[in-house]
C-alpha cells in the first residue's frame, strides 16, 4: 500500500490495495490513512459491483440511508450519481458536506464514477480543519459558543422529481450543530457551517447571522484549504464529512457523468470543549497566510 498525499493539508492519493478484498491490516493502515488526510483516492480498482461497494462501506461502521436521493432498484444503500443533457441539477454542485441537515450527518462516502466527460466533472475538497485553524484566536473563541440551523427542504423538495424520488409526505430533515465540532478520532477542531444546508446562527440576529456565515463562507472556500480530483474511470473517492467540504464541479454539461455513492452513518456533531487535538506536523498550515 503506497500514499502519495496531494497536498501538505488535505487528500492523498492510495494505490496497492484491491477495495473488495482487503485485509484487516490493510484496512487499519486505510483508516489512518484516512484520519491523517481527510480525503483517500484510489484509481487502481475494477467497477465494483454494487454489493462490494457496499461491503466496503460496511467495514467502516453501519450506512447512513439519504433522506431524498434515488437510489439503485437492486441495493438501496446505493445512492446513483448521474448527470446528462436533460438534467436539471448534477448533485453537488456547490459547497457542502454531505446531509448536514440530519440530526447524525454521515461520517463518510465513497464514490466510484463509471462514466466520465471527456474533460471536467472534477471534484473539489476542502479541510476545514485548516479553515478552524486558521482563525483568529477571538474569532474561534465566539465561534465555540455558537450553534448553527442546517435545514434541507430548501434543496431537496423536487429535487429528484424527475428520477421517480416522490416528495409526497416527505420529512426533511434540520438540525442544530455546534459551529465547530470535534473529530472524534484526530481530536482536531473542524468548522461545521457549509453555504448548502446551514441556513442561520441560533442566537445572532438575521443581520448578524448573515454576515457572519458570508465571512466564514469566503474564509472556508480559500484556494489554499483544498485538493481537485481529475477523475479517471472507475476511481473512487474517500471522504470525510465531518472535516471537509467538497465541490462537484458542473462544467461538462451536455456530456454525461454517472457512478455509485454509499454513505456511512456518523454521530451526532459534538464539541469537546476541554480537549483539542492538533494537525501532525506535516500537515500543519503556515499562520502566515
Ligand atoms: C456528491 O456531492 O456526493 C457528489 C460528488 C461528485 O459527484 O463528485
Amino acid at each position: 500500500m503506497k500514499v502519495q498525499p496531494l497536498t501538505p493539508i488535505i487528500g492523498a492519493e492510495v494505490s496497492g490495495l484491491d477495495l473488495c478484498h482487503l485485509t484487516d491490516r490493510q484496512f487499519d493502515g486505510l483508516s489512518d490513512a484516512f484520519t491523517e488526510h481527510s480525503v483517500l483516492f484510489f484509481r487502481d480498482q475494477d467497477a465494483m459491483a454494487p454489493a462490494d461497494q457496499v461491503a466496503f462501506a460496511k467495514r467502516f461502521g453501519p450506512l447512513h440511508t439519504h433522506p431524498a436521493a434515488p437510489t439503485l432498484a437492486e441495493q438501496d444503500e446505493i445512492f446513483v450519481i448521474h448527470a446528462h443533457k436533460d438534467s436539471k441539477i448534477a448533485n453537488g454542485n456547490g459547497w457542502h458536506t454531505d446531509v448536514s441537515c440530519d440530526e447524525e450527518p454521515p461520517l463518510a462516502t465513497i464514490l466510484q464514477l463509471h462514466l466520465l466527460p471527456r474533460t471536467g466533472g472534477d471534484t473539489l475538497f476542502a479541510s476545514m480543519y485548516a479553515a478552524y485553524e486558521t482563525l483568529s484566536e477571538t474569532m474561534k473563541a465566539f465561534l465555540l459558543t455558537l450553534k448553527a440551523h442546517h435545514e434541507s427542504e430548501h434543496i431537496y423538495r423536487g429535487r429528484y422529481a424527475d428520477r421517480g424520488a416522490a416528495d409526497e409526505d416527505k420529512v426533511y430533515p434540520r438540525a442544530l450543530h455546534p459551529m465547530i465540532r470535534t473529530h472524534p478520532e484526530s481530536k482536531r477542531r473542524a468548522l461545521y457551517v457549509n453555504p448548502s444546508f446551514t441556513t442561520r446562527i441560533e442566537g445572532l440576529s438575521k443581520q448578524e447571522s448573515d454576515a457572519l456565515l458570508a465571512m466564514l463562507y469566503q474564509h472556508q472556500q480559500r484556494p489554499e484549504f483544498q485538493v481537485r480530483f481529475n477523475w479517471s474511470r472507475n476511481a473512487i473517492a474517500l471522504w470525510d464529512n465531518r472535516c471537509t467540504h467538497h465541490f462537484a464541479m458542473w462544467d461538462y454539461w451536455p456530456e454525461e457523468r454517472k457512478g455509485h455513492r454509499v454513505t456511512i452513518k456518523g454521530e451526532r456533531p459534538y464539541l469537546e470543549a476541554t480537549k483539542e487535538g492538533s494537525a501532525p506536523e506535516n500537515l500543519r498550515l503556515s499562520r502566515q497566510l
